[in-house]
């Protein structure tokens, strides 16, 4: 196992009612921010309990940010927190709109071109403290220190990392989920599932807690997932769901392990150029990755195989085969397509895919930083 510092900072406040609990989370003095998305906040009626909650507080709103949230717009929610002198951030939605949050709150005292957070990592200087009210379970942007933006002009989807944004609560209340669309629920449930596996799928490391951990939230998964589109109004399969997600990606199961983020780094070029959503960039890559990597990889899906899947004869050949084939089987199961085809992208379109990984210095990605940009292109080749 790999030396290790781990620090979690976010508090979470997790169940029915837990709305409530941003009151006391927020500073009375604060002048705070509400952002959020196009709207299913205002339906579900999850924004009257926020301001049920924040009535003593003063408060202005800026929504419309979209999904996969753009630069563009989160630089208008900059300009409008700067010119009221915004204290506080308050996110409400899904992992677009935290992520969003994220970004103003760090471009908001943020001196220089604040692109520059995303395309250099720029380092930051004041960050406006934030928190978030979470209505869909994918990410885990709620309680981690990374952020996703795109640039709409240069079809840029550029992630940040810094400890100095990580939400100060998150509030996971599994009711807010039940207004989701079959299509976001299923995509959750397959983001939470690949970011597992790129935590999880790489070398067999004497790492048997994080192991256990990573095959536990992905047998979770697979049993709970298809129950969440047929009983969307399922308490405990929602809240599950929910707290699954959440620590697929709270930094937990991937201390002291090799990372393999190739897969989220290819579907962030396919979303960029083609719109997908991004856990269906995701299912489409994945499958393929695996199989093209299965070399490589094949002491640690022998144990995936095993222990998530059952698989327990044939050759070291055909187990691998089976669990490359199950684990497409499940995305399909949840409604997500696995291949580009399915998307409307064709061969031609894979060599502007490569040159946009390559423009974003993507070219030795992987645990063995062997996924060169001619792998990325067997892989994307793979998935058509
Ligand atoms: O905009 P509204 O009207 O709120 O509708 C949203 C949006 O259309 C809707 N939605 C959310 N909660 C709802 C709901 N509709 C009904 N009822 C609810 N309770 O769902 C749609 C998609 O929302 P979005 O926030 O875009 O989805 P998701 O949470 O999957 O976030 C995707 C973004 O997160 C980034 C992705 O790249 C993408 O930009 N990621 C962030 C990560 C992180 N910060 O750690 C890691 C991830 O791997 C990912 O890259
Ligand atoms: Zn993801």
């Amino acid at each position: 196992m790999n030396n290790f510092s781990f620090q979690n900072p976010t508090r979470i406040h997790f169940g029915k009612g837990q709305i409530a609990a941003i009151a006391n989370e927020i500073p009375a003095d604060a002048k705070v921010l509400i952002t959020y998305g196009g709207g299913s906040i205002k339906k579900n009626g999850t924004l009257d309990q926020v301001l049920e909650a924040l009535k003593s507080h003063t408060v202005l709103q800026f929504g419309g940010i979209e999904p996969n949230p753009s630069y563009e717009t989160l630089m208008e929610a900059v300009e409008l927190a700067r010119k009221e002198n915004i204290d506080f951030l308050l996110a409400v939605g899904g992992g677009s709109v935290i992520d969003g949050t994220k970004f103003i709150a760090a471009a908001i005292h943020f001196e220089g071109n604040p692109w520059s957070i995303l395309s250099e990592g720029a380092a930051l200087g004041k960050v406006v403290p934030a928190g978030n009210v979470l209505t869909l379970p994918a990410t885990g942007s709620e309680s981690n220190c990374g952020a996703v933006v795109t640039r709409r002009e240069t079809k840029d989807k550029l992630a940040f990392l810094n400890p100095a944004v990580y939400p100060k609560f998150a509030v996971l209340d599994p009711e807010t989920t039940y207004s989701l669309p079959q299509g976001q629920s299923a995509n959750g449930v397959v983001d939470a599932f690949v970011h597992t596996m790129e935590q999880y799928l790489t070398v067999r490391d004497n790492a048997h807690m994080q192991d256990r951990y990573a095959e536990g939230q992905l047998l979770t998964l697979i049993s709970e997932g298809p129950k969440v589109l047929k009983t969307p109004e399922d308490y405990g399969v929602r809240s599950t769901i929910m707290w699954t997600a959440n620590q697929a990606l709270n930094g937990l199961i991937g201390q002291g392990v090799p990372h393999d983020w190739s897969t989220h780094m290819i579907g962030h070029e396919l979303t960029a150029m083609h719109g997908i959503d991004h856990a269906q960039t995701l299912a489409i890559v994945l499958p393929s990755l695996m199989q093209k990597m299965r070399d490589q990889k094949a002491p640690k899906i022998l144990q995936y195989a095993e222990r998530v899947w059952d698989i327990q004869e044939g050759s070291d050949e055909e187990r691998i085969s089976l669990a490359i084939e199950k684990t497409r089987n499940f995305f399909e199961s949840m409604g997500v397509k696995t291949s580009l085809s399915d998307y409307g992208v064709g061969e031609a379109d894979i060599p502007a895919l490569i040159s946009q990984l390559e423009r974003h210095g993507m070219t030795a990605l992987g645990e063995g930083k062997n996924i060169t940009l001619d792998v990325s292109k067997a892989i994307l080749t793979g998935a058509l």
